[in-house]
């Protein structure tokens, strides 16, 4: 594998500690410059081969883009992550991320460990005082009917410690205890929660062992899901007596990651600072300021419905079009022949008539409009 193809995010399940590192390092990705259609018609054909290369690269891996939604996620990470740093064994402040797909969850979270574990390397080198690897934050994500077991292995799988066949659920959670205090691990990161295994006890198994692990392992846990509050992981106990629940809920700290709205002024302003921050990355010979912001903020808005996944989808699929198929820019009607995730689509119709019919709008006051 190439040193690129190790970064490429297709690639990197970062399930191991040597996946996260690399992703950590890789430098920001270079944007290839823009070039007017003339320049581009004298590129002889390897070049334009070279650079039709560069920018389809480019084009599919657009972000992360500061939005509000992640620079708050942030702000209440920083706050949590760094408010845990108490000393001896008092048990540290859980957060959950909890929200749909296709919010940026996953994007967010991973942001902050890059960004988390470049500061503790560098305030506290990269080794520990006994000199074993220090690996600040450890992130597991689970898929598809992850039970126990699985997890406690897949945390122990991050630092390349297989643990035996053999061992129990119980044995295995010990070693993983093990390694995340020789590495001195701070964050522990479970992506994807809601793919645990739950048993028709409401859970009571799962929300212990969370328990367990926010109570013996010294670090901040974060737990990443869809439905986790549905899944009475940390609602403040509602029933008399759900002891155990109700103790998980109160050392959790609960955050969201909303879609985009349009309407407050303020939702159609973050809007469309999102449309402005995305076309000034992208790389057509066409493209023009104002060609997201002006032109398509109604029509994005309709097909994505405010989910940053699928704008991500569609303008990264829409510009591979516009490259392949030499229009050079997006335009609805270039758009309209790109197709988006089932969910954003049912939503669109309802949505397109509204804005249509004048009810509603996702252009922010002042913006400039074109005619
Ligand atoms: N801040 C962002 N900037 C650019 N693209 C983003 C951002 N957040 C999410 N995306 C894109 O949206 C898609 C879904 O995001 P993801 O983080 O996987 O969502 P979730 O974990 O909530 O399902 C991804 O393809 C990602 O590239
Ligand atoms: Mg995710």
């Amino acid at each position: 594998m190439t040193a690129a193809g190790a970064l490429d995010p297709g690639n990197l399940a970062l399930s191991r500690k040597e996946d996260f590192q690399a992703f950590v390092d890789a430098p920001r990705r270079s944007r290839p410059e823009r070039l007017s259609r003339t320049t581009l018609g004298g590129l002889d054909e390897r070049a334009r081969v070279a650079y039709d290369r560069a920018r389809r690269q480019w084009h599919a891996n657009l972000g992360p883009i500061r939005t509000p939604q992640l620079s708050c996620l942030h702000e209440d990470l920083w706050d949590i992550v760094d408010s845990n740093q108490q000393d001896g064994d008092k048990a540290k402040g859980a957060v959950a991320v909890d929200a749909f797909p296709g919010l940026g969850k996953t994007t967010a979270v991973l942001a902050f460990a890059r960004e988390f574990h470049r500061r503790e390397i560098a305030e506290h080198s990269a080794f520990t005082a006994q000199g074993h690897e220090r690996w600040p934050v450890c992130r597991v994500g689970l898929t598809g009917n992850t039970g126990m077991k699985d997890l406690n292995r897949a945390m122990l799988e991050f630092f390349g410690h297989p643990g035996r066949q053999t061992s129990t659920a119980a044995q295995l959670g010990l070693q993983a205890l093990d390694c995340m205090l020789l590495c001195e691990v701070r964050l522990l990161i479970l992506d994807d929660l809601h793919f645990l295994k739950w048993r028709k006890t409401s859970g009571i198994e799962v929300s212990n062992h969370l328990k367990w692990i926010a109570n013996e392992f010294p670090v901040t846990l974060l737990k990443v899901g869809v439905g986790l509050s549905d899944k009475g992981l940390f609602s403040e106990g509602e029933t008399a007596g759900d002891t155990v629940l109700a103790q998980t809920g109160r050392r959790t700290t609960r955050l969201d990651m909303p879609p985009f709205t349009i309407d407050t002024e303020r939702g159609r302003r973050h809007w469309r600072q999102l449309l402005l921050a995305l076309e000034q990355r992208i790389v057509l010979a066409d493209a023009f300021p104002g060609m997201l912001a002006d032109d398509l903020s109604d029509y994005l808005f309709a097909r994505s419905t405010g989910h940053i996944g699928s704008l991500m989808t569609l303008v990264n699929r829409g510009c591979q079009r516009a490259v392949r198929t030499g229009a050079e820019r997006l335009t609805r009607d270039l758009l309209d022949q790109v197709r988006n995730d089932e969910a954003a689509e049912h939503a669109r119709t309802e949505l397109e008539y509204a804005l249509h019919a004048g009810k509603a709008t996702s252009r922010a006051r002042g913006a400039r409009t074109v005619s």
